[in-house]
């Protein structure tokens, strides 16, 4: 029953990087949102929705947006998180959007138009429905090829979101070449998805997000942030055995990139809440996974969280979060990329040969400090400033990740509990495993 987004393979980033100025929109909101597969949250109470809205409040996201399909009863559970939403008004401004997944909803006739519109009027109206500009946001995955029955994908659209007295502000991810945006004026901005991940064997770069700036025309730009992508679906199933390049701490990377371009930027979705079958949950798991149990099972991502949160405070303020404790994040995937897992015959993931075997370290010290991380023969003694400091260990044979920070003659250890890294795993399980001191 749970559905998840089919991810559109990369698609061409075709447009070079145009160098063009950018639109400096520092009157912009700065609003963060989490991208939340309803289809994963079958079991949910309002409780849950309760502990997800104060938990993501809590970190300096703005909203959830609710990746919706067309299963009725997704219905129900959309009213239950505003419902939670509003519950907690005394609480927390947290606010709720839709974004249709138009990779699964019909949109080729008129009367598909009226159902999303439904769906949005429904809402439209709630005290906890995101507003901008006093309209309603609305937001897609995909529907660049949705006419609704007329004669282009804009006039469609526009009998969507702006008849009927609604009038929404619109910001899909449309999955085309950033050149034809001009064709799209019933967006009033453009999501660029896949600016979250590296489509190839390289470090993310701002480039795409800047042809899809330079191409917006002073619309609002939203961009993606990422940390992981590993899926690993059988043909007989979902048939997608693929990772993202995760390496070189791809999630500090990103952030970096939005904060020096805050400017720019004016909404950032964090890819994703709770999307287990492709491992760049963010947020606990918990409701019903896509048959992923066999790679996020024990794989909590949640120390990310607490690290996104830093990187939230900056992008909105312009300004480093203020570091008030020593903290060390630690990420890796627990074995070799080209280890041989026989039993696993979904077979090893497509791109493999894009990351290396390493752990991934950020270390926030409100001091200098020295800083150790071994793991079995690899080893490697840091001295760091104060603030935000990033380390790589080479991992190299079965071991346990452990780490230090040495201030004044005292030594705090962090040994994590099953962070342990088998030259010989059972399956091919590319999902990072996740820590932070406490
Ligand atoms: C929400 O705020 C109310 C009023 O201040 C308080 O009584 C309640 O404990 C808060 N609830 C949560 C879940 O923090
Ligand atoms: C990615 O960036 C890091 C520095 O942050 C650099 O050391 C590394 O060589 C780069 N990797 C690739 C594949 O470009």
């Amino acid at each position: 029953m749970a559905r998840f987004v089919a991810l559109v393979l990369a698609l061409a980033q075709a447009a070079a990087a145009l160098a063009l100025p950018l639109d400096a929109r520092s009157s912009s909101p700065k609003l963060v949102f989490a991208h939340h597969i309803v289809g994963n949250t079958f079991t949910y109470t309002q409780d849950t929705w309760t502990n997800d809205i104060l938990l993501a409040a809590s970190k300096g996201i703005d909203a959830f947006a609710l990746n919706i399909g067309p299963d009725s009863w997704e219905l129900g559970q959309v009213s239950s998180a505003f419902a939670a939403a509003e519950s907690l008004s005394a609480n927390t401004t947290f606010k709720l959007f839709i974004s249709f997944d138009m990779s699964v909803f019909p949109c080729s006739q008129a009367s598909h138009a009226s159902t999303i519109q439904q769906y949005i009027q429904q809402f439209a109206g709630h005290p906890n429905q995101l507003q901008v500009s006093g309209r309603p946001f609305v937001s897609t995955f995909s529907g660049e090829s949705c006419t609704f029955g007329t004669g282009s994908v804009n006039q469609g659209w526009t009998n969507v979101v702006r008849t009927s007295g609604l009038n929404a502000y619109f910001v899909p991810s449309f999955f085309v070449d950033p050149a034809t945006f001009g064709s799209y004026p019933v967006a009033d901005g453009v999501f660029g998805w896949n600016s979250g991940w590296p489509t190839g064997n390289f470090n993310i770069t701002f480039d795409p997000d800047q042809s899809y700036i330079a191409n917006l025309g002073g619309r609002a730009y939203m961009a993606a942030a990422s940390a992981w992508f590993f899926t690993h679906y059988s043909p007989q199933t979902f048939d997608k055995n693929f990772i993202y390049r995760g390496d070189d701490w791809l999630l500090a990377q990103r952030w970096e990139a939005l904060i020096a371009h805050r400017d720019a930027v004016d909404f950032v979705e964090v890819n994703t809440w709770n999307d287990y079958g492709e491992s760049h949950y963010v947020g606990p798991i918990e409701g019903v996974q896509p048959a992923s149990q066999a790679w996020v099972d024990g794989f909590d991502h949640t120390a990310w969280l607490d690290l996104i949160a830093h990187y939230i405070t900056a992008f909105k303020t312009g300004a480093p979060a203020p570091i008030t404790r020593d903290r060390t994040f630690l990420w890796a995937r627990l074995a070799p990329a080209n280890a041989n897992a026989p039993a696993d015959t979904v077979g090893r993931p497509a791109n493999w040969q894009w990351t290396s075997d390493a752990l991934w370290a950020i270390i926030q010290l409100t001091s200098p400090a020295t800083v150790t991380l071994t793991c079995g023969p690899s080893a490697l003694t840091a001295p760091l400033p104060a603030g935000t400091s990033k380390l790589r260990l080479a991992l190299v044979a079965e071991c346990d990740v452990a780490s230090s920070v040495t201030r004044g003659g005292q030594s705090v250890a962090f040994k994590p509990e099953g962070m342990h890294f088998s030259t010989a795993p059972a399956a091919y399980n590319f999902n990072a495993f996740v820590v932070a001191s406490p």
